[in-house]
């Protein structure tokens, strides 16, 4: 199971003066959900849409399934499927009525047609809806129709850009249960997202992706393992911080302190112990306290410590 169907080497992209991607490199294995985990504006769709041939990257090289891959790929480009993170449907048509223009695009027609669309819609759980006018779907159905969409030829890799972006949870879980699921059957996906939790839950391995680089690369234990240590955000009103700071700083098993956005991060081996710590010292010393903050160890912790900066919108 370590084929390598998917590899990325040196990748970069500028939109005139804005440098989106500054050399991205990965390889992914046949059978992973492979994550590309960044804020907003990290380079992720743009990565997306050098990797499925809707744009030309200005360096670097894309070997698909074993072949050098260009923009011109039409043969590889019919096995791989991309759910864009803008959605693509015909809202008056039903939504069978949609997958099946997008079938017939891969050249699916008659019966074969019929079961594809059956599978896909069984997939996403929108058989019940099937025809209905995609306009008096939820935005959550919608995601899973696009999803459907990208799935009809029966890809073997499929790019999913940001999928539960404005969903309700319902749809959200359907969408990563089907995400999962597709991955028992021998689908290889690329999931790219800004919400920490999905990569944690779903993604096999995960590169943390920030301002057009790939900072981290690693299964998300393996990440949280090594980045990971716990923290306490500490927020103050008015007043000399320096004291309060020092005094943290000598309570056992803090690691460091400082000062990042208004926010007084304490990176500690044990966040709930220090907690304490950091509540009794500025009950002391009488410190404003606003705001204090548990962040366990996680893929959000692993962003902050990586860049000093939050992952979260
Ligand atoms: N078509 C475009 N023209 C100009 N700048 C763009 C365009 N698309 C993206 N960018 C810029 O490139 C950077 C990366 O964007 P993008 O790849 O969309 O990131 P992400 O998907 O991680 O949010 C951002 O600074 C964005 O503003
Ligand atoms: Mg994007």
């Amino acid at each position: 199971m370590n084929e390598v169907v998917l590899e990325a080497v040196g990748l970069t992209k500028a939109y005139g003066d804005v440098q989106a991607v500054k050399g991205i490199s990965f390889r992914v294995k046949r059978c992973e959900i492979f994550g590309l985990l960044g804020p907003n504006g990290a380079g992720k769709t743009t990565t997306i849409s050098m990797l499925t041939g809707l744009i030309e990257p200005d360096s670097g090289e894309i070997h698909l399934l074993g072949s050098r891959f260009t923009t011109h790929s039409r043969r590889l480009k019919a096995r791989i499927g991309f759910v864009p993170q803008e959605l693509a449907l015909y809202p008056t048509l039903s939504g069978w009525e949609n997958l099946s223009f997008f079938g017939r695009i891969y050249g699916l027609k008659g019966s074969l047609l019929r079961e594809r669309i059956e599978a896909v819609l069984k997939m996403v759980g929108l058989s019940e809806r099937a025809g209905d006018a995609v306009e008096t779907y939820s935005g959550g159905m919608k995601r899973r129709l696009n999803i459907a969409a990208g799935l009809i030829h029966e890809p073997e890799l499929l790019f999913l850009d940001e999928p539960t972006v404005g969903v309700d949870p319902q749809s959200r879980n359907a969408i990563l249960e089907s995400v999962k699921e597709l991955k028992e059957h021998g689908v290889t996906i690329i999931y790219t997202t800004h919400y920490m939790e999905e990569a944690q839950r779903l993604c096999d391995r995960v590169a943390i992706v920030d301002e057009g680089r790939i900072i981290a690369l690693d299964t998300p234990a393996a990440l949280i393992e090594r980045e990971g240590i716990g923290m306490i955000r500490v927020r103050i009103g008015e007043g000399d911080f320096a004291p309060f700071a020092e005094r943290i700083a000598a309570l056992p098993g803090v690691k460091r302190v400082y000062r990042q956005d208004g926010w007084n991060i304490v990176e500690a081996a044990n966040a709930r112990e220090t907690f304490v710590g950091i509540v009794e010292t500025a009950v002391r010393l009488n410190v404003p306290v606003e705001a204090v903050e548990i962040l366990e160890p996680n893929l959000e912790t692993v962003f902050l410590k990586l860049t000093g900066k939050a992952l979260r919108d």
